[in-house]
This record gives structure tokens, sequence and C-alpha cells, in this order.
């Protein structure tokens, strides 16, 4: 299993740049399945959920090729509608592949989730939702089975709450369906706007992606298509970061600022100097003087919940006491205590962190124990005092495309190793 070693102290200076969101990576490569023609994806993030995704895909009877950051996929049938165990457990996003397998096969068996590091995360309102739609769900042996021999029905659906990839799967589903969908209470997140852009070059009608309703009219077929995946607005969150607690002066590259705008607000709070000085690339510097702010995480536009870990490391540098409230998951706080055992002072009190700043850390051994996570633990190691080893970073490279290298360019000392 491979470790990051990290030497703290170094202030990052210099560019460093976004891939594309692996978030959005996802439910695009899952939308392949409503065609049988070949769909072109660029800017795919090189991350093993990616690869996990694709290699699902094959399964059910996909032929891919991986040209860099392209991928072609051709779904000319589908073979087996299915998502086993065994990637499903490694990956919850493969349930993104339900929806559209219902809406091309009429058939789907997806395995049941299961818990998750950082909280139970059900499927559930996506099965309330199809079942709205017209498919009939069983579950049996641990599996998901959901069938509509006629094909489905659009319908009306208010999500209870807002769910990112129930959004994306119910999109998919819809855009076969006969007649008109209504999601109410969708996501708003900008993975959600990408997915419509790419399923409205595919011949679907969709309108409304972005805000809390949105309309799909179905369509018999849809057809080929070459899209560019966006931004991946929490990889780029990352870096600030970075450039914050190093105190450091960074210009992330090739990312959409007004994505991270609620994290960018809270940064400017914390005494953070952030500028837009392109389209596309924000720079920020920071002297050693942050202060805290607390947070609440939410629904986009809010402050992403998959953001929250990074800041957790930022405020134990900020001087005073910074609230951190987690609204979106119920476990998400593994890395405090990891934290905790680099020097940090904080204090969990259900959902809330209570973070009391400016400590000094220094380097211990840590365990990663989520994608997330394991970003925090790196942040805090390059502001920790001697050596940090990070174990587990399988997590890490779940989401981030070799995010060593691009933070070593910068100027981290940081290596992984075997
Ligand atoms: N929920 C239910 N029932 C459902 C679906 C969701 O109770 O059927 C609950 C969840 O347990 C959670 C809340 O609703 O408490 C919101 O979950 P959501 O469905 O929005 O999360 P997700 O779609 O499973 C996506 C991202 C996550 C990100 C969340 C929230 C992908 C592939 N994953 O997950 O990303 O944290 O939205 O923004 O898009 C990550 O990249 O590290 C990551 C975890």
């Amino acid at each position: 299993m491979d470790k990051f070693v990290v030497k703290g102290g170094a202030p990052l200076r210099g560019e460093i740049a976004t891939s594309g969101a692996k978030n959005s990576a996802l439910p695009a490569l899952a939308a392949t399945l409503l065609t049988d023609q070949k769909v072109v994806l660029r800017r795919i993030p090189r991350v093993r959920d990616v690869r996990t995704m694709q290699r699902l895909l094959v399964d059910i009877g996909a032929k891919a090729e991986v040209d860099g950051e392209c991928v072609q996929i051709q779904v000319a049938g589908v073979r087996s509608p299915e998502a086993p165990y065994e990637l499903v457990k490694t990956m919850r996003a493969s349930s993104l592949v339900l929806g559209p397998l219902v809406a091309r096969a009429r058939r789907a068996r997806v395995s049941l989730p299961g818990g998750c590091a950082i909280g139970a995360r059900p499927i559930n309102l996506h099965l309330a939702g199809l079942e709205q739609l017209g498919a009939k769900i069983e579950q049996a042996h641990g599996y998901i089975e959901a069938t509509a021999p006629q094909g489905l029905r659009g319908a009306a659906v208010r999500f209870e709450r807002i769910t990112v990839t129930g959004t994306e799967d119910l999109m998919m589903a819809a855009v076969l369906a006969q007649g008109e969908t209504i999601i109410d209470n969708a996501a708003r997140e900008p993975e959600v706007v990408d997915l419509a852009a790419l399923l409205a070059k595919m011949g679907a009608k969709i309108e409304g992606a972005g805000t809390p309703t949105i309309r799909i009219r179905g369509v018999e077929h849809l057809g080929g298509a070459d899209h560019t995946i966006i931004a991946d607005r929490i990889e780029a969150g990352t870096f600030l970061v970075a450039g914050a607690i190093t105190a450091g002066e960074l210009n992330v590259t090739g990312c959409v600022p007004e994505h991270v705008a609620a994290l960018v607000t809270k940064l400017q709070a914390a005494g953070a100097e952030v500028a837009e000085v392109a389209g596309s690339t924000l720079r920020i510097r920071a002297d050693g003087g942050l202060r805290s702010a607390d947070v609440s995480t939410a629904e986009y536009p809010g402050f992403a919940t998959d953001l929250q870990a990074q800041y957790m490391a930022l405020m134990t540098q900020a001087e005073g006491i910074a609230i951190i409230t987690e609204t979106i998951f119920e476990n998400r706080f593994m890395h405090a205590q990891e934290l905790a055992r680099m020097g940090a002072n904080i204090r969990l009190e259900g959902n809330q962190a209570i973070v009391a700043g400016r400590k000094e850390l220094t380097g211990a051994g840590v365990i990663a124990s989520d994608l997330r996570a394991s970003a925090s633990l790196v942040l805090a190691a390059l502001v920790a005092h001697g050596e940090t080893v990070i174990d587990r970073v399988y997590h890490i490279d779940r989401g981030y495309e070799k995010i060593e290298k691009k933070l070593a360019a910068v100027g981290a000392q940081i290596q992984r190793v075997e």
C-alpha cells in the first residue's frame, strides 16, 4: 500500500492546474449507457473512481478507448445490466448506472451500497424516483432489481431531500421515458448542469438544470456526442486551501471561480487574499495571519461538504475558535482525530467541530479514512513541523489526479513511497 511522506514548512508558490471533475466524469460515463452510438468524453481525470466506472461499463457491454484524458465509449448492446458488489463496495457512485440501465435495457441489477466511512448513504431516494417513473423495484440477496418491461413513463417527482447522484440517476432514466418528467427539489450542483449539457448534446430535451426544478421531455433514442467535462471545483478548492495554509502564493488555473465562490468568501473572511486574475485562474495569497471563520456545509451554492475536511485543516492554523457544522453527512469528521494526533485542538459535538486555532502541528503517522479526509491530512502535513507519513493514500487516488506531483511542482516536499 502506498504512503505519502511529507515534510512541512515550505510555502507553495507558482501555478497549479485543475483537472476535470471526478463527480462530473462519473455520471457522464454512466450516460454513455443511454445510446448505442459513440460518446467522446474529454478532460476525464485519471483517478481510480473513473477507472472503476470504466471497468463497470466494460462488464456491462461497453467498448472503451482511453487516450490520456480523452475516453471514447460505445455501448452497442447491453450484455449484462448489472453492477456487482465487488465494484459497488469500492465506489458508491456505481449506483449511477441504475437509471440509464433501466431506461435503455428495461432491467438493472445493482448491489446495495451498504455503509461507508462518511455516513449511511442509502439510495432510497433514487429508488423512490424510479418507482414513480414506473419501474418495479425488488430487493434480494443484497441486490436491487429494477425492471420496466413496458419502458418508463414520465412523472412528477419531488425529492424529499436534495441528492446529487439521485438527481443525476433520475435525469438519465427520464430522458428515455415516455412523456414528461418534472424533478422537484433537484440538486443544483455544477455537475448536474454538466450532465444535462452532455445529455442535451446526445439529443435529450432538458430544461432547468441548475435550478430546483428540472423538466425533461422523453425521446425515443439518444445519439453520440463529444463533450468536455467541467473543472473539478473540489480539487481547485483544495489547492486554494493549500496556498492559504502554507502562507504562499498560488495561481490555480483551469478552474471555474463561480463554482468555488462559497469557499473563496470564507478564505477572504479568514484573511487570505483571493483574486480572479483571468477567467479561469484564481490567485491566492496569504501571510501567517489567518483568523478563524465559522462555516456550515450546505448543498450548492453553499459551502461544499467535500471541502469541509480541508477547511478544518486550515482552521487549525487560524487565530481564534472556528465552529464547523456538517449538515450533509452524519459522520464526516474522521479527519478530526487524525488532525488531533498532529497537535490540533478539535472538539466534536454532534454535527459540529469546534476548532481552537493557531496550534503548532507536528508531523506524525496518520491514516487516511476517506477521500477528502486524506486531502485534509496532506494539507495539515504541509505546515506541520517535521515529517508526516500518511497511510492508505489509495483513498486520495480515488479522486485526485497525481496530487503529490502537482503539489511538489509548486514547492511541497511530498513523496509517494510504496
Ligand atoms: N441520501 C439519502 N437517500 C438517498 C440519497 C441520499 O438519504 O437515496 C442522503 C445521503 O445519505 C446524504 C444526503 O442525502 O446524507 C446527500 O447525499 P447525496 O445523494 O447528495 O450524495 P451523493 O450523490 O451520494 C455526491 C458526491 C459526493 C458529495 C455529495 C454531496 C458524487 C459521485 N458524489 O454524493 O462526493 O459529497 O454528493 O455533495 O457526485 C466525494 O467526491 O468525496 C464525495 C463524497
